[in-house]
């Protein structure tokens, strides 16, 4: 059935699905995901529930960093399709009820970008050069990088230029790969290339934005040291940044539709966070806080707690996120010893209890699908996907991987291709006999859309359950409710209650109300350990 998109404020509390296109369905049969293969199953998207759909960036890229590596911000890859189908697809979408979101790469473009072709071709001083960070080396010979900061990829953030006739030139700064050079957020040509790209896309119809590495376009233009503890930081979280975004705003609201900007920031303390989202900044932001978070109630709880909080006085409405296609996937993460988040302690082997993973993982949907916000799900989540983590080494593309001398697992674990159907890889991602750009495991059959279709026990029909329930019986208000303190359990508008039991011991469920859905079976009025439900007023 189509929704019709009805009020401009949806996003306030929409469920939003991520597409990683690489690896969400393969329309040409190249092994590799694409439009034409979204556009195939958009009706899957409608029947699941979601209101819009965040795409990981599809422009030409030469894919150094799975597409955050931008060469063109106005086209499509051709390994994805072509701009004529982006529309389409916008357009089809909306026939569905589906906004698009397209991803955003602000603070850096590919090496590729005709920008930092002309910037290498020129002479230092250059204004060519000007529209990135290019310095010149410490040491004797300039020999040394120009600072001493860190790449968020691990290793030296700084890549020396060789000049015209051989000899080594300029430095050139790069928060993430070398692959991946910082724009000058200094520049008048910088922003106003970028207000451009947003009218770009707003005017092809996306409902918003999604803003890659939002917290760091801004630097210290004297690129000094890193001082621990030095306030403010040289590139992260500058007060700089909110004239950035507050020009971006004044774009989105000259819409009929206002476009929404939604930014990925990963500033751990939420009051700092919550100053992106004042009403003429950002709209929303993705929760890290709640991502990191271990699975245990009183952790949970006072994330939800300071969330909460913190945008109670900008106005704006939380998120609750749970994975993307940067972490470690909800159902391998809740199996290990340690149930939190943290990029610097990914490492191969860890134990991992999956069983007991993907129990919590139906919990902590349902936990985060029933709190106020709006909430982002990453395609496989709502299969229960677990993080592939014996991939063959020489298939392994990330340059997080790559960069850490092949300590790092890296990402590609959780940017392996849906399984869609039939019994054996490619399960539908692409015509039978193409192999996929990243092999599937050999005992995904049963985690098959097809194969969870229809089974009343499967994580598919939790979250179709869950996600038209939210629809129809979720929303307004927000309370605690008195729980033994390894539960958590809030109501909100209409006597809808929420309970989730992280203790060690199945505890009693309130006498009154009636079950609307269970991550797990219920038994003697009992709600078991690691299961969550949903119950309406009495
Ligand atoms: C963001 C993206 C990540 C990418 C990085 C550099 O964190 O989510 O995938 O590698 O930015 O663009």
């Amino acid at each position: 059935m189509a929704q019709q998109p009805e009020h401009s404020d949806w996003w306030r509390d929409a469920a939003i699905y991520q597409v990683y296109p690489r690896s969400f369905a393969d329309g040409s049969g190249d092994g590799t995901g694409d439009l034409a293969g979204v556009r195939s199953r958009l009706h899957y998207l409608a029947e699941l529930g979601v209101q819009a759909v965040w795409f990981n960036p599809w422009y030409p890229s030469p894919m150094a960093d799975g597409g955050y590596d931008v060469a063109d911000y106005r086209d499509v890859d051709p390994a994805f399709g072509t701009l004529a189908e982006a529309e389409k697809l916008i357009a089809e979408g909306l026939e569905l009820g589906i906004r698009t979101i397209v991803d955003i790469v602000p603070n850096h473009v590919s090496d590729a970008h005709p920008w930092f072709a002309a910037a290498l071709a020129a002479a230092p001083g250059s204004p060519e050069r000007d529209l990135f960070h290019f310095r010149p080396g410490r040491g004797e010979s300039g020999e040394l990088p120009p600072n001493d900061w860190r790449s968020e990829f691990g290793g030296c953030p700084w890549t020396r230029t060789v000049n015209a006739d051989g000899s080594p030139g300029q430095w050139y700064l790069h928060l993430f790969a070398a692959q991946q050079p910082d724009l000058n957020w200094h520049h008048p040509q910088v922003r106003a290339e970028h207000e451009s790209i947003l009218r770009f896309w707003f005017d092809r119809g996306a409902a918003g934005v999604r803003i890659d590495s939002a917290g760091l376009l801004a630097k210290d233009p004297a690129l000094p040291d890193f001082t621990p503890g030095r306030e403010p930081h040289p590139y992260v979280d500058r007060d700089e940044l909110h004239e950035i975004y507050r020009s971006w705003r004044r774009i989105a609201d000259s819409y009929a539709e206002p476009r929404v900007l939604i930014g990925e920031i990963w500033v751990p303390d939420t009051e700092r966070f919550a100053r992106y989202l004042r009403p003429d900044e950002l709209h929303t932001a993705f929760n890290f806080d709640f991502l990191a978070r271990p699975w245990g109630a009183a952790e949970l709880r006072a994330s939800v707690d300071a969330t909460l909080a913190a945008h109670a006085p900008v106005g704006a409405p939380a998120t609750w996120v749970l994975c993307n296609h940067d972490v470690t996937r909800t159902a391998t993460r809740y199996g290990r010893a340690d149930t939190g988040f943290d990029f610097a302690a990914k490492a191969f082997g860890t134990p991992t209890d999956l069983p007991l993973g993907l129990r919590r993982a139906r919990a902590a949907a349902l936990l985060s699908l029933a709190l106020p916000g709006s909430v982002y799900l990453y395609q496989g989540e709502e299969l229960g996907l677990p993080e592939v983590e014996d991939l063959p080494l020489e298939r392994l593309q990330d340059p997080m991987h790559l960069r850490s001398g092949g300590t790092d697992p890296g990402r590609d674990g959780c940017r392996v291709p849906l399984p869609w159907s039939g019994a054996e890889p490619p399960y539908g991602f692409a015509p039978p006999g193409v192999e996929p750009w990243l092999p599937q495991p050999a005992d995904w059959a049963a985690l098959t859309v097809e194969a969870q279709s229809g089974d009343p026990d499967s994580m598919l029909e939790l979250y179709r359950a869950a996600l038209r329930i939210r629809r129809e019986a979720v929303g307004g208000g927000f309370g605690w409710l008195p729980a033994d303190p390894g539960v958590l359990a809030f109501r909100r508008a209409g006597g809808f209650r929420c309970l989730v039991n992280l203790s060690a011991e199945p505890v009693a469920l309130p006498a009154d109300g009636a079950v609307l859905l269970a991550s797990g079976p219920l038994t003697g009025g009992r709600l078991p350990v690691d299961t969550a439900v949903w119950l309406n007023g009495s």
